[in-house]
């Protein structure tokens, strides 16, 4: 987004905020299709960006579903159960029973765990439908199903006529720039794919796969994007595997569209160095892959005049924690109370991922940027210091 259009959203409302460009969006969700095999699905990976969910649902196949939360977010968004694959190492026993119940499609639900599986099969029995699952494969951690019981679970309920088991879906971890690593995974999954025939008759029908994409978040990290597509999509096509393929993707769909604007609350120069305190902090912005502000992220002054040479600035929060470092040693023209400074690529999980309680701050607002050019603010700023006070009303009455 350029200045201007920033401007105009800070007009409607004031900092710290998040910014949503719905047209970078969809940009890019066209760039990976472009860049991706014509026949993969694409799935959101929710986590990554709720407010996007809406616009996002118009352009993939599926939404990926990991909590009660973001089920009621999709839910009162009116999005379609059809389009969810619901994930995750907890699946709440109520909300499986209020889905599967419910008289439209029940989605696609992932199988974590032989505990998982027979809670599915128990409320699909009872609510008599046959529902599709997705076993998920373990890669090492406490995610998924370890090999053998996949297998014991595909040979015994292959042909069940409760649970109807689709394929597989595998995520072992995100920002993966390696494609050595990336062609390790699938070469992985083809061979497992390929026992399951071998040894259990079992034709898997879907493979759903989390690839991680990296977003090149730091300045001097760019990514040769073009390039790395092409080379992920020639394993993909050269998988033995002839199944549909659907690759859950969050951040690479979610990041460029987002911009996270604080204001220079104060300044000062404290044994040597400039010092600048900004309106948010890292309780609302957290960059993966930074610690301690050791790398330094696309951000920008809103509109700067001509101020001179330039210096270094040191960037903090208004936390109580010397944690609280958003950019360290940043060459700036000058750094004034009242600017606004941008931090760009901030779409997916940076917003959600910060300690939002500490200290009770309030939340930043959120903005659409829609396509038309007019920003729509969905949240305000709220306050959050109700979730961290005791309520003696409440417990006198009990
Ligand atoms: C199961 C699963 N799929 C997909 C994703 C999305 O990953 P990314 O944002 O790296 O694309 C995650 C993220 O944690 C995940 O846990």
């Amino acid at each position: 987004m350029n200045d201007s259009q920033l401007k105009a959203v800070l007009e409607l409302e004031k900092t710290p905020l998040y910014i949503f460009d719905l047209s970078e969006l969809s940009d890019r969700i066209c760039f990976l299709r472009n860049h991706l095999p014509a026949s993969v699905l694409i799935c959101y990976a929710v986590k990554a960006n709720p407010f996007l969910a809406q616009e996002v649902s118009g352009l993939v196949e599926r939404l990926e579903i990991c909590s009660p939360g973001e089920y009621r977010i999709c839910q009162n968004l009116g999005l379609s159960q059809e389009q969810f694959v619901v994930s995750g190492v907890y699946k709440t026993p109520s909300l499986m029973h209020d889905m599967i119940a419910r008289d439209d499609a029940t989605g696609l639900f992932t199988v974590e765990s032989l505990q998982q599986f027979f809670l599915l099969y128990e409320e699909a029995k009872s609510g008599h439908k046959r529902i599709p699952v997705l076993l998920r494969l373990t890669s090492g951690n406490q995610f998924g199903l370890d090999e053998p019981d996949a297998e014991k679970l595909i040979a015994d309920y292959q042909h069940d006529v409760h649970l109807d088991i689709r394929g597989i879906q595998y995520f072992s971890g995100t920002q993966k720039t390696s494609l050595k690593r990336l062609e390790r995974e699938l070469e992985y999954l083809d061979s497992f794919l390929e026992r399951l025939q071998t040894s259990y008759g079992y034709r898997a029908q879907e493979l759903e796969f989390g690839p991680g994409f990296p977003v090149s978040y730091f300045q001097g990290e760019e990514l040769a994007e073009p390039e790395f597509f092409k080379s992920f999509s020639a394993l993909l096509t050269g998988m033995r595997f002839g199944g549909l393929i659907t690759l859950e993707i969050g951040r690479s769909i979610a990041a460029s569209c987002g911009y996270y604007l604080t204001r220079v609350v104060d300044t000062k120069i404290n044994k040597g160095r400039n010092y600048a305190i900004v309106d948010g902090g890292i309780h609302q912005l957290v960059y993966f892959g930074q610690f301690m502000a050791m790398k330094r992220p696309h951000v920008r002054i809103l509109s700067p005049s001509i101020r001179g040479s330039e210096e270094e600035w040191n960037i903090f929060g208004s936390l109580c924690t010397i944690n609280d470092v958003l950019v360290k040693s940043l060459p700036l023209p000058g750094l004034h109370v009242g600017d606004t400074l941008v931090f760009e690529n901030t779409g997916a999980y940076c917003m959600t991922e910060g300690i939002s309680l500490f200290l009770s701050r309030d939340l930043p607002a959120v903005v659409l940027f829609q396509c038309n050019g007019t920003p729509l603010l969905v949240r305000g700023h709220i306050s959050t210091a109700f979730l961290n006070a005791p309520d003696y009303e409440r417990s006198n009455k009990k």
